[in-house]
């Protein structure tokens, strides 16, 4: 990582929003649900599913998670009405979780619930770790009603073995991921290695239990090790898929799509595009380096 790179990334909070836009702009659909549609009836044309997220987080009052609910919904009327290969993902600091758990619940219940109606899926995205326990009671509780909804795992997280082991009781259809937030140590493997150590082991555990998986990533190490756990269980196309943030490494996203394997893009739209965007950037300090020289360029 340059030095510049990191040095912008440590300084985006000051950096002004139209310039973060420009940079974002690759990593998201827009600002409107039709942009998602767009953009993800453009995947399905290449064979590729999408995952549409409306953009946004942690809700300061139950209006605002009564309105991304009504959001959730359209995008399930979205789906279904342009018959898109998609399923809907969502957070659920978004529909309330971190001001009341039974309002949260009723909230991602009827979501649920309309999903299934229209014989959709709902990915329930995990948060950081304040949220991990709640997240999976949710996901628990609504899935005594409802089946077409799954959780996300992060191989970060210490604890991650252990919920798997009682996820996979109920078939649980996981999406794993490493993990995006900054957790402390004593709860989060902070080495690149154990982080890619424990998704192994994690996937192994997940597919050894005949668990859906949708193996998220873009790391070589951890696509070349799927493939190999893929062989070894001699997993069908339709036990597992491939998943991808849009916008990055689309090259490897169609290598992989090429020999074979189910590919799903998070497609995220909306106006809350800030936050996403900088977790992003700080992902990839050399999209930040981009942005810091148009910083000093804009203008000229
Ligand atoms: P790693 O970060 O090592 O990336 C591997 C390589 O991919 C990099 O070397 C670089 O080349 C490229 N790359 C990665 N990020 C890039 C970027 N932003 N721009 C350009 N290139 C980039 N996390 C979470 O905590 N909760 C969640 O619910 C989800 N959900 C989720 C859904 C999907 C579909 C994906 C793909 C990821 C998530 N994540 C997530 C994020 C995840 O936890 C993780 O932070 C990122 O996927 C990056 O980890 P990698 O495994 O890709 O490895």
């Amino acid at each position: 990582m340059n030095i510049f790179n990191t040095l912008f990334v440590t300084t985006l909070p000051v950096v002004p929003k139209s310039i973060i836009r420009k940079f974002a702009n690759k990593y998201i659909a827009g600002d409107t649900l039709q942009e998602a549609v767009n953009l993800t009836r453009e995947l399905n044309k290449k064979g590729i599913m999408a995952t549409i997220d409306v953009l946004g987080e942690a809700v300061e009052d139950k209006q605002d998670a009564l309105n991304a609910k009504t959001e959730c919904l359209e995008v399930l009327k979205a789906i279904d009405k342009n018959k898109l290969a998609a399923n809907h993902s969502l957070k659920p600091t978004s529909l309330g979780l971190g001001l009341d758990y039974g309002f949260c619940l009723q909230n991602l219940t009827e979501i649920v619930n309309r999903a299934n109606e229209l014989g959709q899926f709902v990915r329930i995205d995990m948060e950081d770790s304040p949220y991990t326990n709640k997240t999976i009671n949710l996901y628990n509780d609504v899935y005594k009603h409802y089946q077409n909804c799954g959780v996300v795992i992060q191989s970060y997280m210490r604890r991650s073995m252990d919920d798997v082991k009682e996820l996979v009781k109920t078939k649980t259809n996981f999406r794993l991921c490493k993990g995006i937030y900054i957790e402390p140590k004593e709860i989060a493997y902070k080495v690149k290695q154990e982080v890619r150590d424990n998704y192994i082991n994690l996937l192994r555990v997940m597919f050894e239990n005949n668990c859906y998986v949708g193996i998220a990533t873009h790391d070589d190490y951890l696509i070349e090790g799927a493939y190999k756990l893929i062989d070894e269980f001699k997993k069908r196309k339709d036990e597992y898929e491939f998943q991808m943030l849009l916008g990055v490494r689309e090259k490897v996203r169609d290598k992989i799509a090429a020999d074979g394997h189910r590919m799903r893009i998070y497609v995220p739209f909306g106006v809350h595009w800030y936050k996403y965007s900088i977790r992003r950037f700080k992902e990839n300090p050399n999209m930040a380096g981009y942005a810091f020289k148009a910083l000093f360029t804009r203008g000229r």
